[in-house]
């Protein structure tokens, strides 16, 4: 049987994320969202692209989220953008109720499935939707870490004039102000970057990494970024569907790695057709692990505040 991943809300990065699935042929989509017509719209518009682009999978929209039903994949973008000069913490309550409804729907008619949240603040709302779901830890990721560290990447290949693709790193970490991008871990092609480049550019543009989503914010004026996120949910979807155990950072529960537990916080993780098949606890500095323990305790506070 193909295979089916539902995508709830169809705004900037839910559109694009599905636009991306159905073009790479990866899966038939489901588009859903609140407002009436919209992903119905949008739906049939990309649909309509598919002789043009060359793709054979279907995509629908709909309002009733019953037609989860079955899907391997569910990935949550519903919810609200931050405005400039909001924190993503500030979206919590805002986004907290949605979250909490739709996964308690989305549980009962696609009870095998494995979640992919976006929605922010990121680990607070994978961890309200772990918790809601009922799910095992390994089917309620958090994509996060991707997208910070596709952003670390882009900087670092720009300053030293190099491509993207040989800087070889991980943000770990919220997907928040508390970041983590590890250092110890960031090489191009195996040569450490602190050989490369002097130790205050190096942490101008791990500043810039963290204000990567604010950045984009600012210029915008409203809504968010979306282009590198949905890039970002598809690399996780692929590795799921293809099971090609892609070693990603992402947001998973933690049981006690790195000194953490009963949070979810960024970390390398292995994807494949089970989800998150293994966490892994990788060399850090003492001052990457104090930053790692800081932002898990971010997310705890803020997911304790929420009183959901
Ligand atoms: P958007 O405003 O374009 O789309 C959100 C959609 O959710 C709207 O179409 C809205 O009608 C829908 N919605 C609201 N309540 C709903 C409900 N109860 N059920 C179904 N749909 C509902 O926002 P955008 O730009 O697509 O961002 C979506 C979320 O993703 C935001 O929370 C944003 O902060 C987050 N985000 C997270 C990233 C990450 O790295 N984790 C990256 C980019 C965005
Ligand atoms: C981003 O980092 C807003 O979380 C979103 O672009």
């Amino acid at each position: 049987m193909g295979k089916k991943v539902s995508v709830i809300g169809a705004g900037f990065v839910g559109t694009m994320t599905a636009q991306r699935i159905v073009e790479k042929n990866l899966a038939d989509v489901v588009l859903l969202d609140i407002v009436e017509g919209l992903p119905q719209g949008k739906a049939l518009d990309i649909m309509q692209s598919a002789p043009v682009e060359g793709f054979d999978m279907k995509i629908t929209g709909s309002n009733n989220f019953a037609e989860t039903k079955d899907s391997d994949i569910v990935v949550f973008t519903a919810g609200f953008p931050r405005t400039p000069g909001m924190s993503r913490d500030e979206l919590a309550v805002k986004n907290g109720g949605i979250v909490k409804s739709v996964v308690e729907t989305v549980a009962r008619h696609a009870s095998a499935s494995i979640i992919i949240m976006v929605t922010n603040p990121l680990d607070v709302m994978t961890h309200l939707a772990w918790r809601t779901s009922g799910f095992p830890p390994h089917r309620v990721i958090g994509m996060g870490g991707v997208l910070d560290t596709a952003r670390y990447r882009t900087f670092l290949a720009e300053e030293l004039n190099v491509s993207a693709r040989d800087i070889e790193t991980m943000v770990l970490g919220s997907h928040g102000d508390t970041m983590v991008p590890v250092d110890t871990h960031t090489t191009l092609k195996g040569i450490p970057i602190s050989r490369l480049m002097e130790k205050e550019r190096l942490d101008a543009i791990i500043e810039r990494t963290k204000n990567g989503g604010a950045e984009i914010v600012n210029l915008l004026k409203s809504g968010s970024a979306w282009h590198a996120p949905s890039s970002s949910v598809v690399s996780m979807v692929e590795a799921i569907l293809r099971d090609s155990k892609r070693v990603l950072s992402a947001s998973a529960y933690l049981t006690g790695q790195y000194g953490i537990e009963d949070v979810h916080i960024g970390v390398p993780v292995k994807l494949g057709s089970a989800g998150i098949e293994t966490i892994y606890e990788i060399a850090l500095s003492s001052e990457e692990l104090k930053g790692l323990k800081r932002s898990a305790e971010a997310v705890r506070e803020t997911f304790e505040n929420l009183r959901i």
